[in-house]
């Protein structure tokens, strides 16, 4: 099936909706005839892209409040209507030496990334069971999910367990007998242009440099990345197409996870690699 043929109409959910992957995601979704729930912390963002796109809603909410989610969804069912899309796709990243890394900003990261997917789960699943039409969940994981990189620990790790969480889920929805209605699919996109790497905590102290080095380093792959509309798009049709793992540059995501199949197959310890440029062409 193609993505028009599946999201052309119904309710999207979309958490972190204001900015970079979430946008382009939104954004695609209503081009498609979706109505779009574009969910944030960031109240300007979403308000701002509401007006953008016609029939969207904009919510202000919390992923790391529980209490907040399950209200959104409550509110959602109640006045929107059966959602047959959510994306858990708020996150954040942060930079540093794990051990020079405040005890602040690893909360921040854990509850944002990972408890944030968890509540979305838990609130909106109950009623994609119970409403009795299809439905779709995505997680976002990273081609991080699948790879390990020094300075950026916390994020790798929560990129790991939302990839672990989101294969469990799919084996649950399997198991509960609802894999012909609940479509779970995780999303693991490669460099796309977003604010991520500005917004992403640093450390107070010990190697302040280390951590703004990396920082840098991301910034530059930046410039290369790839658009998040044409991301949405790739995700889209894969999803459509029945794909469990998501992937914004097919070819390129897929080699990491070739390569991270082949290090745990042979029992190779992690090990420093010098720098490869991320490269459009192997997209
Ligand atoms: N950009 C990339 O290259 C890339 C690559 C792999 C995975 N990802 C993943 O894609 C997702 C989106 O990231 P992005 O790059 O678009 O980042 P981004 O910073 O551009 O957008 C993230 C959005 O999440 C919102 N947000 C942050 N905390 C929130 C909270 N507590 N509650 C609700 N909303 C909150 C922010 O306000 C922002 O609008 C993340 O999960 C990220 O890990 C991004």
């Amino acid at each position: 099936m193609t993505a028009r043929e599946i999201f052309s109409g119904g309710v999207a959910v979309i958490t972190g909706a204001g900015n970079g992957i979430g946008a382009g995601l939104a954004r695609h979704a209503a081009g498609l005839g979706m109505t779009v729930v574009l969910v944030d912390i960031d109240g300007e963002a979403v308000a701002t892209l509401r007006d953008e796109l016609p029939g969207a809603i904009d919510v202000v909410c919390d992923v790391r409040d529980a209490d907040a989610v399950e209200r959104l969804a409550a509110q959602v069912y109640s006045e929107v209507g059966p959602v047959r899309l959510l994306v858990n796709n708020a996150g954040v990243e942060q930079f540093g030496y794990l051990w020079d890394t405040p005890v602040a900003n690893w909360d921040r990261l854990v509850s944002i990334n990972v408890s944030g997917v968890f509540y979305g789960i838990r609130a909106f699943l109950p009623h994609m069971l119970a409403a009795d039409t299809p439905s779709w969940v995505w997680n976002l994981s990273s081609i991080g999910g699948v790879a390990v990189v020094p300075l950026q620990a916390p994020y790798i790790m929560s990129k790991h367990a939302v990839l672990a969480l989101t294969e469990c889920l799919r084996l649950e929805v399997d198991s509960a007998g609802h894999a012909d209605r609940i479509h779970v699919q995780a999303v693991l996109p490669g460099a796309v242009k977003s604010n991520i790497f500005e917004t992403a905590g640093g450390v107070d102290g010990g190697d302040v440099a280390a951590a703004e080095a990396q920082r840098s380093a991301m910034l530059d792959i930046k410039a290369e990345a790839m658009d998040p509309i044409a991301a949405a798009e790739v995700v889209f049709e894969q999803a459509a197409a029945g794909e469990f793992y998501l992937l914004t540059q097919p070819e390129y995501v897929g080699n990491a996870m070739a390569e991270r199949a082949d290090v745990l197959r042979d029992r190779r310890p992690p090990a420093l690699r010098t720098k490869r440029r991320f490269d459009p062409a192997h997209q």
